[in-house]
């Protein structure tokens, strides 16, 4: 079932599932089966990369049955992020192969195609009913000594996955943040069209495109 929890409302209509994906800190108790953790993953696939490199990996840890994993992975985040990602069920964390595999030269774009990897799998988890919160709030050479990360190998950000759960159960400050109003940027503020930084809706408004 789909979240409806705080959808995001912009000026444009886009697609219904990017209106209901968001970062929840609350998840609820109920477990994610192996074949929809597959199918979540398996959309980071689906991603665009550089030279078809697809240089991201993930590191799983569920708390069912990979609890060793899961409590890494846990104890590699700021004790901020600790305090409500234990609610989820799964925890993961993007590593970027920082090299092409076809020449060994160094892979500028590693960490824009991780990022769109993982953007992919979350719009797919929102799509299931679950929900995915990124974070940068991790020790990167905790998740590089607990794993043994070989080296060409960059952690790139840690997160939860799960089904969401009731605000309610988040501690005070917490709570408000997770219902307050979404607010992005207007277009006009990172579109531009023609020359820097001329916002593309002073023309879009005015005329057929
Ligand atoms: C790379 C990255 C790092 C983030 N780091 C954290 C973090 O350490 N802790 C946290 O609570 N949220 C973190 N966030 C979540 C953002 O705050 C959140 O995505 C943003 O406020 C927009 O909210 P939404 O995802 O619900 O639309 C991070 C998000 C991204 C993409």
């Amino acid at each position: 079932m789909a979240d409806t929890t705080n959808l995001l409302v912009l000026e444009s209509p886009i697609l219904p599932v990017l209106t209901q994906r968001r970062s929840p800190r609350a998840y609820s108790s109920q477990p994610v089966p192996a074949d929809v953790l597959k199918q979540v993953f398996a959309a980071a696939s689906s991603a665009a990369s550089c030279f078809g490199e697809q240089p991201w990996r993930y590191l799983v840890g569920t708390r069912a049955t990979s609890p060793e994993a899961y409590n890494k992975i846990l104890t590699s985040m700021g004790e901020f992020n600790q305090v409500w990602a234990k609610s989820a069920p799964v925890l993961a964390v993007s590593i970027a192969k920082l090299h092409f595999s076809h020449d060994d030269n160094p892979n500028r774009h590693a960490l824009h195609d991780v990022g769109q990897a993982t953007a992919t799998l979350a719009i797919q988890a929102a799509e299931l009913g679950l929900q995915v919160h990124q974070m940068a709030g991790f020790s990167i050479d905790k998740v590089r000594t607990a794993f043994g990360l070989p080296a060409g190998y960059e952690p790139v950000a840690v997160f939860t996955l799960g089904y969401p759960g009731d605000p309610a159960s988040l501690p005070d400050g917490l709570r408000d943040k997770e219902i307050a109003p979404r607010v992005r940027k207007p277009l006009a503020e990172f579109m531009f069209e023609g020359e820097w930084p001329t916002p593309a809706t002073e023309r879009y408004d005015q005329a057929t495109v």
